[in-house]
C-alpha cells in the first residue's frame, strides 16, 4: 500500500528532522527541535515521495535525506518569514522570534538553511542545482512580496511571480528530485514537476484565501496578516488597494479594528470567490500534468492530494 509506505517514510523524515537539527550549542538544537517538532503538514516531503513512488523507485529510504531537506529549507523559512511579518505564533505554537528573540531566531533559521547542505551532498551536482534554485526562487520571491508590500503595487501579475517562486518553486524542486531518484525519464520528471508546481500555486492562493476566512486556531498561525502587511491574493485582486472594495456590508456593522473591517469587506465583496476559482484553475493543471503518468496507487495519492490542498482548512 503506497499509503503506508508514505507513513513510513514521513516517520523516517521526522527522525532525520530530528537527528540533523542537534548541535553543541543547546540553543540551536532547542529553537530547531521547537519548531520541527510542532507539527506541519509535511506536504513537501510527502511530494518527494510520491514522486518517487509514481515513477517506480523501490528503495523509498534512499529519498528520505532529500524529502528531509525540503522540509528543512521550508522549516527555515518560516523561522525568518515569521520576524519579517511580526507573526507570534506558528504551528500552534509560540513563534522562534517571539520566544527566543529576533538575533536568535534569525541565526537559527541560519542553521537550518545550512543543515540542508549537509543531507544533500550525497547525492551530487544535478540534485544539487534543483535544490540551490529553488532556494534561489524563494528568497526572490519573498524579496519581491516585501518590495510590492512597501511600495502598495501588489497587481495580480507580481502575486503570481511572488507565489511561483516563493511557494510553487519548491514543490516543484521536491517533486523532481524524488522522481529523478526513482529513476524516472526526463518527460515523466517534467511531468511531475509541473504537477507540483500548480500544486504549490494551489496551495498558496489556499493559503492567502485562508488568511481572509480561516480560523486562527485551527490553522496555528494568525489570520489577517497579509492585509495588515499589503500583500496576499486579496490584494492583488484590488491592485494593492482594499478602499476600492465594494462591500455589501452597512459601515455601522463593520468591527473598529480595522484589519478586521477589512477582512469582513472582503468576505462580502466576492474577492474570495474569485480566488477560489482561481485556485482551482491552478489545481486543474495540476491533475492534467498527471495525465502523462501511467496509473498508479501513488498517481491516485497525488490526485488526492490535490482535492486535499483544495479543501485544507490549515
Ligand atoms: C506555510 O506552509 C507557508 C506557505 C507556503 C503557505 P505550510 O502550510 O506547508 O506550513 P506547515 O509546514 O504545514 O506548518
Ligand atoms: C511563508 O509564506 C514563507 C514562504 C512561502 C517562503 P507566507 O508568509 O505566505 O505564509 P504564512 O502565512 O506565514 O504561513
Ligand atoms: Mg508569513
Amino acid at each position: 500500500m503506497v499509503k503506508d509506505a508514505i507513513q513510513d517514510g514521513l516517520t523516517a523524515v521526522e527522525a532525520q528532522l530530528r537527528t540533523i537539527v542537534t548541535s553543541d550549542i543547546q540553543l540551536l538544537t532547542d529553537a530547531g527541535l521547537h519548531i520541527i517538532t510542532s507539527g506541519g503538514k509535511r506536504v513537501r516531503p510527502q511530494l518527494a515521495l510520491l514522486a518517487y513512488l509514481a515513477v517506480g523507485g523501490r528503495q523509498l529510504m534512499d529519498v528520505i535525506p532529500i524529502a528531509a531537506a525540503v522540509e528543512m529549507v521550508h522549516t527555515a523559512t518560516l523561522v525568518h518569514d515569521d520576524i519579517n511579518d511580526h507573526s507570534l505564533t506558528r504551528r500552534g505554537k509560540i513563534t522562534v522570534h517571539a520566544k527566543w528573540g529576533r538575533t536568535f531566531a534569525l541565526l537559527a533559521g541560519d542553521y537550518l538553511f545550512t543543515k540542508v547542505y549537509e543531507l544533500m551532498a550525497p547525492y551530487g551536482a544535478a540534485y544539487n542545482v534543483i535544490m540551490a534554485d529553488a532556494c534561489i526562487k524563494l528568497v526572490e520571491g519573498e524579496t519581491l512580496q516585501a518590495a510590492a508590500a512597501k511600495a502598495g503595487d501588489m497587481d495580480r501579475e507580481t502575486y503570481k511571480t511572488i507565489i511561483s517562486r516563493k511557494t510553487a518553486s519548491l514543490f516543484e524542486a521536491a517533486a523532481r528530485m524524488g522522481a529523478m531518484l526513482g529513476g524516472g525519464d526526463e518527460k515523466t520528471v517534467a511531468a511531475l514537476g509541473t504537477y507540483a508546481y500548480n500544486l504549490g500555486l494551489t496551495f498558496q492562493i489556499v493559503d492567502d484565501i485562508l488568511d481572509i476566512i480561516g480560523d486562527p486556531e485551527e490553522m496555528g498561525k494568525p489570520a489577517g496578516l497579509d492585509l495588515a502587511q499589503n500583500r496576499g491574493v486579496m490584494m492583488a485582486q484590488n491592485g494593492g488597494g482594499i478602499e476600492s472594495t465594494a462591500t455589501a456590508v452597512a459601515e455601522a456593522e463593520l468591527p473598529d479594528d480595522p484589519i478586521a473591517r477589512m477582512m469582513a469587506r472582503l468576505r462580502e465583496s466576492g474577492a474570495v470567490d474569485i480566488a477560489r476559482l482561481q485556485a482551482r484553475e491552478m489545481a486543474n493543471r495540476a491533475r492534467t500534468a498527471l495525465d502523462e503518468l501511467p496509473d498508479s496507487e501513488a498517481r491516485d495519492e497525488m490526485l488526492e492530494l490535490v482535492d486535499l490542498v483544495m479543501e485544507r482548512n490549515r
